[in-house]
């Protein structure tokens, strides 16, 4: 009996931290192809990712009594161009038409986003980006900073896998979120 009520306690934790993916994508009509994305609990700003990034916005399975947002801006500021809702998988296609600069998700009745201690921009940077190789290879690799989601962008544009394939795999380099 009280094995039962600390597994429930334990199931209802882990529920509640679990991290959500959510991606940028290049792609203004799907939610599919090259993307930077970012992991978090909630209540963070994502965003700085380049101009030919951010047409089309995803959320992977997000809990119920979620909100997603995106945004024009890149720092989460304004009014958001776009809100979904979870329990479930959303996607948003920009069609051409709106591009988004960074995207968040918080838990309903929290709306504050956290900031992160003494960074210059409010968003944090994505930590991962994802790409099809030469192979047609799904590939993740890890973002550490600024100059790293900047070189990515650049060497994707410019089909330069070698390059990319010079950044560490982010987790074990596999996608585990489906796209839709
Ligand atoms: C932020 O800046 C303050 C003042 O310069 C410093 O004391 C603090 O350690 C910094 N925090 C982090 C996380 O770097
Ligand atoms: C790919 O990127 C590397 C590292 O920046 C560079 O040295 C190389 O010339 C690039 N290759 C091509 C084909 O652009």
């Amino acid at each position: 009996m009280q094995l039962t009520l600390i597994l429930i306690a334990l199931l209802a934790l882990i529920s509640t931290v679990r991290a959500v993916h959510y991606c940028a994508f290049a792609s203004t009509i799907s939610c599919t192809g090259d993307a930077y994305c970012c992991d978090d609990n909630g209540g963070f700003c994502c965003g700085q990712w380049p101009v030919a990034w951010g047409w089309s916005v995803q959320w992977v399975g997000l809990p119920s009594s979620t909100e997603a947002q995106a945004y024009g801006s890149s720092s989460c500021s304004g009014n958001s161009a776009v809100q979904e809702f979870g329990p479930g998988t959303q996607c948003r296609q920009g069609g051409g038409v709106q591009r988004f600069g960074s995207i968040n998700w918080v838990h309903l009745g929290s709306k504050k986003r956290v900031r992160v201690e003494n960074a210059t921009q409010e968003c944090t940077i994505p930590s991962s980006f994802q790409y099809t190789d030469a192979s047609g290879t799904m590939r993740v690799i890890k973002l550490a900073s600024k100059e790293d989601v900047d070189a990515v962008g650049m060497h994707s544009l410019a089909r330069n896998w070698t390059a990319l394939a010079s950044f560490p795999k982010y987790n074990d380099g596999t996608v585990a979120p489906a796209q839709s």
